[in-house]
């Protein structure tokens, strides 16, 4: 049973990364331990990367606006989201068990710090799914 569940809003206003990219510009990610999102737009779209090293596809591209179903994103999953250029709103409910700690959910990775994470970025074709 998840600990408790979170409802967050998140908005962009223009083409925002999240997470934003590391000072020298290279791409960074979310992973989570003890949450699992729930991703739904309510306006506008937004595209996730999703990396994951036990999936038997491990990068894969996912784009999300309103028509679209939620984007469930695992434990252990990569995940960055861009937004179109008009910005869009973003509902994550979440579920977080009972080892969940924002500090450390929320830490971004750089590809400079992870080499598994560069290389797979570098050698896989992604997958687009359509949701
Ligand atoms: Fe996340």
């Amino acid at each position: 049973m998840p600990k408790s569940n979170a409802s967050d809003l998140v908005i962009h206003d223009s083409a925002a990364v999240s997470p934003p990219d590391d000072s020298l510009g290279n791409k960074q990610f979310y992973v989570h331990y003890h949450q699992v999102d729930n991703n739904r737009v309510v306006h506008g779209s937004r595209t996730f990367e999703l990396i994951n090293f036990e999936w038997d596809k491990p990068y894969q591209i996912v784009k999300l606006d309103r028509d679209s179903g939620a984007l469930r994103i695992p434990k252990k999953t990569y995940h960055r989201s861009v937004s179109c250029d008009s910005g869009s709103i973003v509902i994550n409910q979440s579920e977080r068990d009972d080892l969940f700690q924002a500090k450390k959910e929320f830490k971004p990775v750089s590809i400079v710090k992870n080499e598994k994470l560069a290389n797979i970025l570098k050698t896989v074709k992604p997958l687009i799914v359509k949701i």
